[in-house]
């Protein structure tokens, strides 16, 4: 099979290693790809927005499958328009990746099928969302509606800066169009646990849990950012969270989006909260985490084209999908500065030293080749994976690996994973 893979961060990197264990996989491209990835793929200068463009690409070379890994292309259509030419593509449609692309039409949908997750409003009008502040409890959570790179949640302590919230995310479009619709919602407090999912339309098939760690510094402190690292699996995703989600949450999503008749195919990743009265939903995303696809898909025994094309032919009841035990700890090398401001174009020293090394992997997430060699070229620059029998393990294991790169202005959390020590 020829495989086009859209996107160019540390998840695309893993999906692309991983695509490229197949069997069936014979050449594949990445769309616009990054350093890291053309180990396993040919790149192509095409951005991921461009559906157009990709599509007749896809078309002109004959691609047997795309698989789309970012959530913009996703929420903006790019299924709908590969479809429309008759190209085989995996991820839900534009009306299905609303699940992410809505924060207020996920939350009704929770709302009406009886998913559990934290009591809301939905406003577009700031003056009612400002009178509906004036008699809520605190801390409150703020949500823009659309997509805000991760960054459209604000949790406030007091009215003061909830207003501060509504003034920015309603009337500043501090996320642009995103925050033409808030969702104000009840705080929880608990462990979270990402779970990622295959669905064909009707069947789901969990995968691993996995942890991240959104806060740029030590002890969850600091500016959220696109993650700094993960851990898998999560010992806090017991047998009876998982029971409870099978009864409650994941089917019952699928089965809510078909009833709605937006069919999902492709990977719904539950963003769950332990709470103390039952795992509850935070949120939903339409695509694989980053970088919890980088702790998730090392772990995966299936071949990863089988599953997917089961995905999409509907016929994901016959796959008996499975993890290795044992466990995986990814940490992100960022650039020093991140997510502010960061200088780029460092060259990156000691990639190659991965390839000796069984069961390490080193993800391109923000990476360019130059003249020079490969350097620095986004906030968060690599993600370093290991493997262990376990977790404590795999964390000494990720930590050891960290030292095989170096860069200037090289910076990362020394406690990703740390939590596994209270379980
Ligand atoms: P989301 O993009 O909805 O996952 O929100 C980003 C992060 O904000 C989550 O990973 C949580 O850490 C936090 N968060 C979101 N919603 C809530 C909530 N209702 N209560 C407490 N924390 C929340
Ligand atoms: N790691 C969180 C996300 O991919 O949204």
């Amino acid at each position: 099979m020829k495989v086009l893979i859209v996107g160019s961060g540390g998840r695309e990197h893993a999906i692309a290693w991983k695509v490229a264990q197949s069997p069936k996989a014979e050449k594949i491209y990445c769309a616009p790809g990054n350093a890291g990835i053309e180990e396993y793929a040919q790149c192509v200068d095409i951005g991921a927005m461009e559906f157009e463009k990709l599509a007749d690409f896809a078309q002109e070379k004959g691609i047997d499958l795309t698989i789309v890994g970012m959530d913009d292309p996703l929420v903006g259509g790019i299924v709908d328009v590969f479809e429309a030419k008759g190209l085989k593509v995996f991820g839900p449609r534009k009306n299905a990746a609303i699940l992410e692309g809505s924060k207020a039409f996920s939350k009704d949908l929770m709302k009406k099928y009886g998913i559990p997750t934290a009591a809301y409003e939905n406003f577009d009008d700031p003056k009612a969302a400002l009178a509906y502040l004036e008699q809520a409890k605190f801390p409150i959570v703020l949500k823009a509606d659309g997509l805000a790179l991760g960054k459209g949640v604000l949790i406030c302590d007091s009215l003061e800066e909830a207003k501060e919230g509504v003034q920015s995310i309603m009337m500043d479009k501090k996320f642009g169009s995103a925050g033409n619709t808030m969702v104000i919602e009840e705080f929880m407090t608990g462990r979270e646990v990402s779970v990622l999912s295959f669905v064909d339309g009707k069947t789901i098939k969990t995968m691993t849990s996995a942890q991240d760690h959104k806060r740029a510094q030590d002890g969850d402190q600091g500016l959220n950012t696109g993650g700094m690292g993960t851990f898998s699996p999560s010992p806090f995703y017991t047998e009876e969270v998982d029971e409870f989600c099978r009864r409650h949450i994941y089917q019952a999503t699928v089965d809510a989006m078909a009833k709605e008749g937006r069919e999902f195919k492709g990977i719904i990743f539950f963003g769950l909260m332990l709470t103390e009265n039952g795992p509850r939903v935070l949120e939903y995303n339409a695509r694989f985490g980053d970088p919890e696809a980088q702790v998730v898909l090392p772990r995966m025994k299936n071949d990863i084209l089988e599953v997917v094309e089961a995905c999409i032919d509907g016929t994901l009841d016959q796959i008996d999908l499975q993890f290795e035990d044992n466990a995986a700890v990814c940490v992100v090398l960022a650039s020093k500065g991140y997510p502010v401001s960061y200088e780029k174009g460092f060259v990156i020293h000691g990639l190659e030293k991965f390839k000796e090394k069984d069961g390490y992997y080193v993800f391109h997430a923000g990476t360019k080749k130059t003249e020079k060699g490969i350097v620095t070229n986004g906030g968060r620059v690599l993600g370093v994976t290991a493997k262990g029998e376990d977790l404590k393990a795999a964390r000494a294991n990720a930590y050891e690996a960290v030292k095989l790169v170096e860069f200037e202005n090289k910076y990362y959390r020394n406690d990703i994973g740390k939590a596994i020590d209270e379980a």
